[in-house]
């Protein structure tokens, strides 16, 4: 069941999007080497909590943390710890916010200090496989488009794409159809209408696309233990137009030079 937003919905969702987005913000401006996942977590509870939201991760389904952490080959979910960030690790920072009732999700992908050329260039695939994957992202075109326009974009440049997790649907849960897979063929899935509301994230691996769950049921990584990245932003198509709902300024003003 897709759900059509109404304009004052649109607008919920719009200020559950920029409260995550300074969350994020506030997030960015903490992350160095030495600091814990433990410390950022806080931070973005804090920020949501200040801004009249709820952490939306917290607790679902029994998630322990504001916000799921990606550390180098961890693809998705994985815990806040005191493990404190190194110099040359990536950290994917993955969180959602309920304001209002309305949810908004988002992930970037950090690196910290000084991080491999190589594992750079990861960064900057996923970030932008994410853009090219909401410039497909059109009234009238179907869901398959955009999947299709992320996982081109990535193979072509010798990267794969984790095929266990998909974006999807977004609004009052945080998971709501259509499902939106990191790969497919155009034309195919369901049709993008105005009113709908989707996280799009891929999931980029440097090595194979395979993965594995820790026993905790949660933490994924990638099986060969190559570095994965993650972006995400929650969009929504309006008076036939896409908008971009989260933003990267504010994590990006926090980083400077050190942006993807
Ligand atoms: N963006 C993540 C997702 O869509 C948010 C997960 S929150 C968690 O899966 F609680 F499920 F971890
Ligand atoms: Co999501």
């Amino acid at each position: 069941m897709i759900y059509l937003k109404t304009p004052e919905e649109l607008e919920k969702m719009q200020a559950a999007c920029t409260l995550v987005s300074k969350a994020m913000g506030a997030v960015a401006q903490a992350i160095a080497p030495g600091v814990t996942t433990h410390k950022l977590d806080s931070i973005a509870r804090e920020t949501m909590l200040a801004g009249g939201g709820r952490p939306a991760c917290l607790g679902y389904q029994g998630f322990p943390g504001t916000l799921c952490i990606e550390v180098n080959e961890v693809v998705v979910h994985g815990f806040p710890s005191n493990y404190a960030l190194r110099e040359g690790d990536i950290v994917g920072i993955d969180t959602v916010v309920e304001l209002d009732g309305f949810c908004g999700d988002m992930c970037y992908t950090f690196p910290v200090g000084e991080v491999d050329p190589k594992v750079m260039t990861l960064l900057k695939t996923t970030k932008e496989a994410l853009y090219r994957g909401i410039a497909a992202c059109k009234v009238d075109k179907r869901v398959g488009d955009i999947s299709n326009a992320i996982q081109t974009y990535c193979e072509s440049r010798g990267y794969t794409l984790v095929r266990e997790m998909c974006g999807h649907g977004i609004g009052k849960s945080m998971h709501e159809d259509p499902e939106v897979p990191n790969y497919g063929r155009k034309g195919t899935g369901p049709l993008l209408r105005n009113g709908m509301c989707i996280a799009i994230e891929p999931m980029v691996n440097l090595g194979s696309r395979h993965v594995t769950f820790e026993k905790d049921g949660w933490t994924c990584r990638t099986r060969d233990r190559k570095p994965s990245a993650h972006f995400e932003h929650t969009v929504a198509l309006v008076n036939d137009e896409t908008r971009i709902l989260t933003t990267f300024n504010y994590i990006e003003a926090a980083l400077g030079d050190r942006k993807v």
